[in-house]
C-alpha cells in the first residue's frame, strides 16, 4: 500500500530512479485474424496463425519498457521452449526478469481471434501462470517494496495479488482483469483500480454501462477512491477526489485491440512512477492505447515514447502522485 514514494532497497533491480514493478502473467499468443467472431457452435475460417508474446503482465511490463521505464516483472513461465523464448524476449525489451520463475508445467497460452474491425476474443489456459504464489511474489520482495508503482491482473492466482499488494510500499494499482471477485482484504491496498466497463460492471455486480456517466455511477460505488475505467473508442474515465474526468480517445481507426487495455495500464502506471498526477497519467495513457490498436498483437503493438507522442520522462523522480 502507498507510503513514501522514493525507490528503496531492490533484490535484483538497480537503485537509481523510479521503478515499476509488474506481477503478473506471461503467454504465448496464438493470434488468428478472422473474417468475424465465431458465434457459440459455428466455426469460421480464419488467416495463418501466429505465435507472439502476450500475458496481461507481460504485455504491461513491455508498454512500460518501449516508454523508456525501468521495469521488473514477477510471474511464472514453464520450463519449455515457449518459456524460454518468451523470458529471452522479454530480456530484449530491458525488461529485468530475474522474478521470473521457471515452473514445471506449461507456459501460459492464449488463442487470440481478431475481427476486421479489430474486436478480439480471447481464451487462457494459464499454464505456469496458475504457480505464482505468495512466496513467489515474497521471494522478491525487496524488489516489490523498492517500487514506486506495482502493477498486478487477476490472470494470476488472488494469494498472490494480495501478497504484491500488502508488500508494496509505494503506489499499488490492480488492473482487475480478467473480471474476478476482489477479496475484501484487498481493496484497503489498492490506490488505482483500472477496469474496463465489463470488468467494472462485475465488481458492482450490475449491467455493463453504456455510457461515460453510467460507468461514473457505478466506479463511486467501489471502496477505492481513485478508478480509472477504460472505455476502449470512448477513451478512459477518471473518477478521482476532484471529482470525474472523461477523456477522449484520439480518432484513429482500430485494427486490433489485444492488449490496448494493457498498453493503457503500462502508460498509466509508468507516468505515476513519473510523478504525474493520475490526471495526466490517464491522459498520456489513452494516447498510448491509441497508438496501439492501431497495430496488430499485443506486445508488437506497444508504443515508444516517440510513438505514442509522449513527452520526454520527467527528470528525477517525483513524489507519485497519491
Ligand atoms: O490483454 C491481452 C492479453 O490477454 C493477451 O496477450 C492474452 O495472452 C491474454 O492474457
Amino acid at each position: 500500500m502507498s507510503g513514501s514514494l522514493s525507490a528503496g532497497t531492490a533484490d535484483s533491480v538497480a537503485s537509481a530512479g523510479p521503478c515499476v514493478v509488474v506481477v503478473g502473467s506471461v503467454n504465448a499468443d496464438h493470434r488468428i485474424e478472422t473474417v468475424r467472431l465465431p458465434a457459440p457452435g459455428e466455426t469460421v475460417l480464419g488467416g495463418p496463425p501466429a505465435v507472439l508474446g502476450g500475458g496481461k503482465g507481460a504485455n504491461q511490463a513491455v508498454a512500460l519498457a518501449r516508454l523508456g521505464h525501468r521495469v521488473a516483472l514477477v510471474g511464472a513461465v514453464g520450463t519449455d521452449p515457449a518459456g524460454e523464448r518468451l523470458r529471452q524476449d522479454l530480456a530484449a525489451e530491458g525488461i529485468d526478469v530475474t522474478g521470473l520463475t521457471g515452473a514445471d508445467t506449461a507456459t501460459g497460452q492464449a488463442v487470440v481471434l481478431v475481427d476486421p474491425h479489430g474486436e478480439n476474443c480471447i481464451v487462457v489456459s494459464p499454464g505456469a501462470n496458475t504457480r505464482v504464489g505468495p512466496d513467489t511474489v515474497r521471494a522478491h520482495g525487496g524488489t516489490v517494496a523498492g517500487a514506486a508503482v506495482v502493477v498486478a491482473q487477476l490472470e494470476i492466482p488472488m494469494d498472490a495479488v494480495v501478497e504484491a499488494a500488502r508488500l508494496t510500499v509505494g503506489t499499488f494499482v490492480l488492473n482487475p482483469a480478467p473480471a474476478a471477485e476482489v477479496p475484501e482484504e484487498l481493496w484497503p491496498h489498492i490506490d488505482v483500480l483500472v477496469p474496463n466497463r465489463v470488468e467494472l460492471a462485475q465488481l458492482c455486480g450490475a449491467p455493463v454501462p453504456r455510457t461515460a456517466e453510467e460507468a461514473a455511477e457505478l466506479a463511486l460505488r467501489l471502496p477505492c477512491p481513485r478508478v480509472v475505467v477504460t472505455l476502449g473508442g470512448d477513451g478512459a474515465l477518471v473518477v478521482d477526489e476532484e471529482g470525474t474526468l472523461v477523456l477522449a480517445p484520439p480518432v484513429v481507426r482500430a485494427v486490433d485491440t489485444t492488449g490496448a487495455g494493457d498498453c493503457f495500464c503500462g502508460a498509466l502506471a509508468g507516468a505515476l512512477a513519473e510523478g504525474r498526477t493520475l490526471r495526466e497519467a490517464a491522459a498520456l495513457a489513452v494516447r498510448a492505447a491509441g497508438y496501439s490498436v492501431q497495430h496488430s498483437g499485443a506486445q508488437a503493438a506497444m508504443p515508444t515514447r516517440e510513438q505514442a507522442g509522449l513527452p520526454e520522462t520527467a527528470g528525477p523522480p517525483a513524489p507519485v502522485a497519491r
